[in-house]
C-alpha cells in the first residue's frame, strides 16, 4: 500500500469559496444574537448526571485469601477493590492492544515505502509482550482473591475509549504514519498507566508484584520509543524526503 495522502479536491476549507463563507460568518453573527434556547442544555446534562448510576461495580474478593487480604488491606486504609478496578482495565486494555498489533500486522502485509525498522518481527515482538502482560495481569488479579474474568468499571470506560483507536487501526483508508501515530497513543496510555501500577503495588506492600510490573513497564518504554521513531521516520519520510528518516 503507498501513501495515499496527495493533493486533491478538498472542498472543507472557507478559502475555497470566499463568497459563501462569508454568508456563512454573516449566519454564525445572526445566530450568536438570536434569543437563548428553550432547552437549557447545561440544565439538561446536570439532570442527567445527579441521575446517572455508576459504570458497574468491583465484585468482593472470591477466595478466602482475597476475603482476609480485602479486609486486612480495609484496616490499613488501603482499597483493594480500587486496585482490583485498575488492574481489571490493564488487562482489558492489554487484550485490546493485541488486537490493535494484529491490526498493524494486517497494514504492514503489501505496504511500501516503510520507516527503517519495521518490521512484522518487530510487530510480533511487542504484540506478544502485550498477551504477555495481559497474562500477567490475570495472574495477578487471582493472587489478590479477584476474578480476573470480570468486566471492571475502569475495564469497561477503558474499552469505550479505545473505540476510536480500533476504528483508526482498522480502516482499510488509513496509512502506514496514521496507524503509527495511533500506535503511539496507545503506548504512551500504556505506560503512564504501568507506571501507576507500579507505585499502586508499592502502596500495598506487593513487592514480587511490583518487581513484575516494573519490568513490565520497562518493556513498555521500550515500545514507546520504538513506536515514536517509526512514526517520525515515516512522517519525515513523506515531508522532508529518505535522506531525513532516521531507523526507529
Ligand atoms: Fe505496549
Amino acid at each position: 500500500m503507498q501513501d495515499k495522502i496527495s493533493m486533491g479536491m478538498n472542498r472543507t476549507g472557507l478559502k475555497t469559496s470566499p463568497l459563501l463563507a462569508d454568508e456563512l460568518l454573516e449566519q454564525l453573527d445572526l445566530q450568536a444574537d438570536a434569543p437563548a434556547p428553550a432547552i437549557d442544555a447545561d440544565a439538561l446534562r446536570r439532570a442527567y448526571r445527579e441521575d446517572a448510576e455508576p459504570v458497574g461495580s468491583v465484585p468482593p474478593p472470591t477466595s478466602i485469601k482475597g476475603m482476609f487480604g480485602a479486609a486486612v488491606e480495609a484496616l490499613g486504609g488501603h482499597r483493594m477493590h480500587v486496585l482490583l478496578d485498575k488492574l481489571g482495565e490493564r488487562a482489558a486494555y492489554e487484550r485490546s492492544g493485541v488486537r490493535i498489533y494484529e491490526a498493524m500486522l494486517r497494514k504492514l502485509d503489501g505496504a511500501e515505502d516503510l520507516p527503517p525498522g519495521l518490521t512484522e518481527a518487530a510487530l510480533r515482538e511487542i504484540r506478544d509482550d502485550e498477551a504477555s502482560h495481559f497474562a500477567l495481569l490475570c495472574d495477578a488479579i487471582e493472587r489478590l482473591g479477584g476474578d480476573s474474568t470480570t468486566q471492571t468499571p475502569c475495564a469497561d470506560i477503558t474499552g469505550v475509549q479505545a473505540l476510536g483507536l480500533v476504528q483508526v487501526m482498522n480502516d482499510p483508508r488509513t496509512t502506514t504514519a496514521q496507524a503509527l501515530e495511533t500506535l503511539l497513543a496507545v503506548e504512551r496510555i500504556d505506560t503512564a498507566s504501568w507506571e501507576l501500577l507500579v507505585s499502586l503495588m508499592d502502596g500495598f506492600g506487593q513487592e514480587e508484584l511490583a518487581n513484575e510490573f516494573s519490568r513490565a513497564h520497562v518493556r513498555e518504554l521500550e515500545h514507546e520509543e520504538r513506536v515514536r521513531g517509526w512514526f517520525t521516520a515515516a512522517i519525515h519520510q513523506r515531508a522532508l524526503g529518505d535522506s531525513k528518516a532516521k531507523a526507529g
